[in-house]
């Protein structure tokens, strides 16, 4: 797999799922078994593209530059190929780890508020929180049968969250990469924006995928799709701007460490200036980079932010010391975060019109992963009235 749209991407024969909608030589027709899921398929390309993020704390520059970007890009080019877009609050994610009911219920309203103020339409994307969707957690159960302790024993997020404290970690923390594989596989994900840290659970979720569908289904006629990841070659990693060994994360103890979606300009102008550097000016060519994390941390969101690559950006700042290039950069972000913040604001007056926006959403994902699940309970040889 790995292709991508627009370069002539088609799902291999080894992830169709059953029921697929195909395109003949002049003509559309239904495969053999009848169609169980509504696949949109042209000239043999599906394009379902399914991502989440988790309702917890602010969303920060990483998630923006990381995944946000992509589901924007990705709702249109969804679009255009006759495929769909899902974009979900992972709050059944959220609580692996200790959490307060009311902040949860606080920022899951606050995180649609801040998707859509970054771009995701509604009117184009299903966008919905995992809650509603009992599916996602059902389907999660059927799949324990098929995961095993080993895979999630090699998950490197459980061993980073779980810390020392393994022991007193929740089992959801544990089991949490399950839930991510039925969140994609429940809506047969061919692209799944991520950032780079989420790629073993995507993987994870492949591994189910195809051991489920060799133990439970035929070639012909597999129960899932295996999903892709699809990841920003620039912005995968967006780095702690006080320590560029360390991913930018919602929860580092220090706010100075990230940039928030809906920080204002002076904070961003002030989170920037102080941003952790070296002292030597920064480089002309991209070899002069090597060893320097920071450097390669704070050119790359610069890159990022403007569309253009390293060495543009060194060919215009090379030579040049933080002094000058970090107040360019900050501009950069106040920039293109203040729209956003401004949207947000004014979204998160009308807190019903944001609840309407999820019902609506999770009543079609609710459609959308009703045919994957039945299907899965049927190859289980589960009886189900
Ligand atoms: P979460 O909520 O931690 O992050 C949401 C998205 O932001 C990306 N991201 C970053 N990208 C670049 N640099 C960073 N510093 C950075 N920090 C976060 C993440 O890679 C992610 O794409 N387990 C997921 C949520 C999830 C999910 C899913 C994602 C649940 N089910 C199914 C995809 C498909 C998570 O905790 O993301």
């Amino acid at each position: 797999m790995g292709g991508r749209p627009g370069d002539g991407w088609s799902a291999p024969k080894a992830s169709e799922p059953a029921g697929f909608l195909k395109a003949g030589p002049n003509s559309w027709h239904l495969c053999q078994p009848p169609c169980l899921t509504q696949f949109i398929v042209r000239k043999n390309i599906l394009m379902r593209v399914v991502s989440g993020i988790q309702p917890t704390g602010k969303p920060h520059l990483g998630n923006y530059l990381g995944a946000i970007v992509n589901y924007v890009k990705l709702q249109d080019e969804a679009a255009e190929a006759g495929g769909e877009c899902l974009i979900f609050l992972a709050d059944l994610h959220a609580i692996s780890m200790p959490h307060n009911p009311a902040e949860l219920h606080a920022a899951t309203l606050e995180m649609v508020a801040t998707l859509v103020a970054c771009g995701v339409d509604p009117a184009k994307t299903i966008l919905f929180n995992q809650a509603q969707v009992p599916a996602h957690a059902e389907l999660q159960w059927l799949l324990n049968g098929t995961a095993r302790m080993g895979w999630l024993n090699r998950m490197t997020q459980f061993k980073d969250k779980s810390g020392k404290n393994r022991e007193g970690a929740s089992i959801a923390l544990f089991t949490y990469p399950v839930l991510q594989a039925a969140d994609v596989l429940l809506y047969q994900a061919t692209h799944v924006p991520v950032g780079d840290d989420q790629k073993q659970h995507l993987e994870l979720a492949r591994d189910i995928a195809q051991k489920f569908n060799n133990d439970f289904a035929t070639e012909d006629a597999p129960v899932f799709t295996l999903p892709d990841p699809y990841i920003p070659p620039a912005a995968a990693r967006i780095m702690s701007l006080r320590d560029g060994a360390a991913k930018m994360s919602k929860s580092d103890p220090s706010e100075m460490s990230r940039v928030n979606l809906i920080d204002d300009a002076d904070t961003i102008m002030k989170k920037v200036k102080k941003a952790k550097t070296d002292p030597e000016p920064l480089p002309s060519e991209e070899a002069g980079l090597a060893g320097r994390p920071e450097a390669i941390n704070l050119v790359s969101i610069y890159g990022a932010l403007t569309g253009r690559d390293t060495a543009s950006v060194l060919a215009e700042f090379g030579g040049q010391g933080f002094g000058t290039f970090k107040p360019a950069l900050g501009e950069v972000l106040v920039e293109t975060l203040a729209p956003i913040s401004a949207q947000f604001r004014e979204l998160m007056q009308d807190r019903e019109a944001l609840d309407a926006i999820l019902a609506r959403g999770a009543a079609k994902a609710r459609e959308r992963g009703g045919p994957t699940l039945e299907a899965t309970y049927k190859a289980l040889g589960l009886v189900r009235g």
